[in-house]
């Protein structure tokens, strides 16, 4: 199964050594942690917050920074967005203590961005590049993970519940990493010497790029860009109902997310020495392919 259910209700431990194992050896093989029965509940004044329009329109997410208390990307202004502001600081903090009690050998986790994603994913017009419908790992163009820091995601669907089974997130999951790696990594081409440093001058990144990201961001865009593998790829179908939260490696783990509104989402990074299986990282796994040294 590429989901791992567990039937907490709430946010916070105690867990079991069993359940914290269980747990962490389940992330690091590239199954999604489902948690059905854990709802990010909103208060009553937070649902005029359940609105496509509180996006600006360019931005897909609106995104938080918890350590300056920035918000991006939404229309809301004054009052309005500090109430927005605090209701996804309440779910970044939630999330982050959930991950503290339920993966404590993670203890270097860095929290980073914490988004809220309010837009219908179906339907909308996107570049190849930015369409998260088509299945990719994910890879950040400008926040470079270097010696293959991992990027660990919680999601919520805060969608309404309906009558009709209705609001459910809606995602696909592709194959094994190593399989999809071993597709791709040998059609990727070197990349010119002194981008890294360029791009790191200019800005572009947030420090230089090295093998790992550039691999990766190779593979994001192969992956979206080959319309034959959207096709044809194993694809698993996966529904994420309102009131359901999940976890997932989203750097190791294609994935895809074809309908949904209404959706949470806290970013973790640590460093791959923390792992209880380093060799199961991707980028162990691209050394492996390549017979490369990435970082
Ligand atoms: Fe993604």
């Amino acid at each position: 199964m590429i989901r791992e259910e567990f039937d907490f209700r709430e946010w916070k431990g105690p867990f079991d050594a069993q359940t914290r194992a269980r747990a962490q050896a389940a992330l690091e093989h590239g199954r999604l942690l489902y948690f059905p029965r854990m709802p990010f509940k909103l208060t009553n004044s937070e649902t005029e917050f359940l609105d496509g329009r509180l996006t600006d329109g360019k931005a897909k997410n609106i995104s938080l920074d918890h350590t300056s208390g920035k918000l991006q990307g939404t229309s809301a202004t004054g009052e309005r967005a500090t109430r927005l502001a605090a209701m996804i600081e309440r779910f970044g903090a939630g999330a982050t203590q959930f991950v503290k009690d339920l993966l404590p050998n993670y203890s270097g986790v860095e929290r980073a961005r914490t988004s809220y994603r309010p837009v219908e994913v179906e339907g909308r017009a996107y570049s190849v590049i930015s369409d998260d419908r088509l299945l990719h790992v994910d890879a950040f163009p400008s926040r470079p993970m270097k010696d293959g820091r991992r990027i660990l995601r919680f999601f919520a669907n805060i969608a309404p519940h309906s009558p009709n089974g209705g609001g459910a997130r809606h995602w696909e999951v592709g194959e094994d990493f190593a399989d999809f790696a071993s597709k791709f990594a040998p059609r990727i081409k070197p990349h010119f010497p002194g981008k890294s440093w360029l791009y790191d001058t200019l800005g572009v990144t947030r420090g230089r790029r090295s093998a790992y990201d550039e691999m990766m961001l190779s593979l994001h865009d192969g992956a979206k860009r080959d319309a034959q593998y959207q096709k044809t790829a194993p694809h698993t179908r996966l529904d994420f109902p309102p009131g359901s939260c999940w976890m997932v490696y989203t750097d190791q783990v294609l994935h895809a997310a074809l309908k949904g509104e209404f959706a949470l989402e806290q970013t973790f990074h640590f460093d791959v020495a923390q792992m209880g299986e380093p060799e199961t990282a991707p980028i162990k796994v691209l050394e492996r392919i390549t017979g490369k040294a990435l970082a």
